[in-house]
């Protein structure tokens, strides 16, 4: 037999020279739950080992995070007053914007992305401005916009708007450009699919829509050649990075939206994927840390180059121990 693949398989040194993935701690951005009120850190029932905490409480997670050698933190704020104009998620003291002033202050070695979106604000749970039981582009747009300029004065390095909406991310880029903040990129969740995967975080948030459901601005899952339209255009609004979400699913779309643009993909692993993993290793059924690997690595193998997952801490410490890399 001339050709025989196992001969590149034989040992651990020849598979590792000729691995065509790598992975890297640099890649990884852990999402983190922030909430109002003082000296608290609660786990979340349907995500064990991830925790909702207070502003004071917070530390103590980045402590962590910076320990794992973890760069990359995204901040979602769940704030206790919630309204119809969504006023928290743009008010100077609101939750995300105390969350960054001072973690910048105690870990300024980490990079801070964070969320943009309304759910988690509003009384309703909807991503954006109601008018009647519809959600008004136009109007949610202008509160987005709104509120990434006031995370980008908090202290903000990046900016990511979850909400899909039609012209956010053009928004987004003028309101930062007016105010001098020429170099605070925007990672677009740009192909975002109404999915069953983001139950969990809708438990940690507390943002399910009380009526109805996201299928009027989020994507239908039957779709990719939509993905691809959504990429084109917020490329062509001024997004910096790209994301799909969520990722297990999708990595069909991981790996055409690599084709057809060239600035830097994002997968979020999102929360109802760490969910079934926990819960099945919780069970037995499955090693956690080998599924925890091979489906980090399979979203970098369709094209990822950033990777948001819950597991962040974990993969980490994977990559050290030569599990992975
Ligand atoms: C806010 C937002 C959601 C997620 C990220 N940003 C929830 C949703 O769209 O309902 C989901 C993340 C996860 O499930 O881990 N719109």
């Amino acid at each position: 037999m001339m050709k025989r693949p196992r001969r590149l398989r034989n040992n651990e040194l020849i598979r590792k020279m000729v691995r065509e993935t790598r992975v890297d701690k640099a890649s990884l951005i852990y999402p983190m739950f922030i909430r109002d009120g003082a000296g608290i850190r609660e786990e979340l029932p349907s995500m064990p080992g991830q925790f909702r905490c207070s502003v004071d409480r917070m530390c103590y997670e980045l402590q962590k995070v910076s320990d794992a050698g973890v760069s990359a933190v995204m901040f979602f704020g769940v704030p206790d007053d919630k309204d119809e104009a969504a006023s928290q998620a743009y008010a100077e003291g609101g939750v995300v914007q105390r969350a960054l002033k001072e973690a910048k202050k105690r870990f300024p070695e980490l990079y801070y992305i964070t969320d943009v979106c309304l759910c988690e604000y509003t009384s309703h749970g909807h991503c954006g401005m109601l008018c009647g039981h519809e959600v008004d582009n136009d109007e949610t747009v202008r509160i987005l916009a709104k509120t990434a300029l006031s995370h980008a004065q908090a202290g903000a390095d990046m900016v990511a708007p979850s909400d899909m909406m039609d012209g956010r991310v053009a928004a987004i880029r003028e309101i930062l450009d007016k105010n001098a903040y020429i170099n605070v990129p925007i990672m677009s969740y740009a192909v975002k699919y109404a999915s069953g995967f983001y139950e969990p975080f809708r438990d940690a948030a507390k943002s399910a829509p009380s009526f109805g459901d996201r299928k009027s601005y989020q994507m239908d899952y039957h779709n990719s050649r939509e993905g691809i339209r959504e990429v084109l255009l917020d490329e062509e609004e001024g997004a910096d990075i790209i994301m799909v979400k969520p990722a297990l699913s999708y990595l069909d779309m991981i790996t055409k939206v690599k084709e057809i643009t060239s600035l830097p993909v994002a997968a979020y692993s999102v929360s109802g994927e760490y969910a079934m993993i926990k819960a099945a290793a919780q069970k037995g059924w499955i090693n956690e840390a080998k599924i925890v690997c091979e489906t980090a690595v399979a979203a970098f193998r369709a094209g990822a180059q950033s990777y948001l997952t819950y597991y962040a801490k974990e993969l980490a410490g994977y990559i050290d121990e030569g599990r992975i890399g």
